[in-house]
């Protein structure tokens, strides 16, 4: 049975959090979007052309283990912008979605572009502070010597940029069910995404 679950958001607001446990609690395949623009940005770092990168993009690029940089998250929001790279990384996408046994994809563009018909979608939001305040932890405790303020402007700007943009913006399909997770803890946000598509389940 193919089922997909588009969960999509602005950055740091709980959506790989939130599309990690909703995965493991169903059974489900999960696929990051968001590394598939970190991998091709982190390309583009030493010239290469963005498109190039998008085409020639492997699976095992996904998993490099320097994609979690602030440097390589800008790079990421820059190259997303870009109408053929996003298109170069669609079909990897829709594949995933529609596997056999279930997926959950979760990105900016899964519910209104990826995957219009999938069966649940979700936006996970959070306040600006929420967000910043999540994302600085994260890297402080991975060693990063950043500050809050440097976090919160860097989130703005890429969540313009993801925004503002004309191809794929970052925004909520018409249908899709918004989970603001400004005010709970991992499992309220987690136990509010699975009731919702535990509901759809039944259906
Ligand atoms: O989810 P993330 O923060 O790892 O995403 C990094 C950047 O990639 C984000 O700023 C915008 C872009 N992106 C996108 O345009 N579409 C997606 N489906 C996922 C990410």
């Amino acid at each position: 049975m193919a089922f997909t679950i588009a969960i999509d958001g602005p950055a740091a607001a709980g959506k790989g959090t939130v599309s990690r446990a909703v995965a493991a609690h169903f059974g489900f395949a999960h696929l990051d979007t968001g590394l598939l623009y970190r991998a091709t940005g982190r390309r583009t770092l030493d010239g290469t052309d963005p498109v190039e990168a998008a085409r020639a993009l492997r699976a095992s690029d996904l998993e490099a283990d320097d994609l979690r940089t602030p440097d390589v998250a800008q790079a990421a929001s820059r190259v997303a912008a870009i109408p053929q790279v996003r298109e170069a990384l669609v079909d990897f996408q829709r594949a995933f979605a529609r596997r056999a046994g279930g997926a959950v994809l979760d990105g900016r563009d899964i519910g209104t572009v990826i995957c219009p018909e999938a069966e649940v979608k979700l936006f996970v939001t959070a306040s600006d502070e929420v967000r910043a305040g999540r994302r600085f932890r994260e890297l402080q405790e991975n060693g990063f010597d950043t500050t809050l303020d440097e976090v919160l402007d860097d989130l703005r700007v890429r969540d313009a940029r993801d925004s503002a943009r004309a191809a794929a913006p970052l925004k909520p399909a018409g249908d899709a069910i918004t989970l603001d997770t400004s005010d709970m803890s991992i499992e309220q946000a987690v136990a509010a995404a699975v009731e919702a598509v535990a509901a759809r389940l039944e259906n």
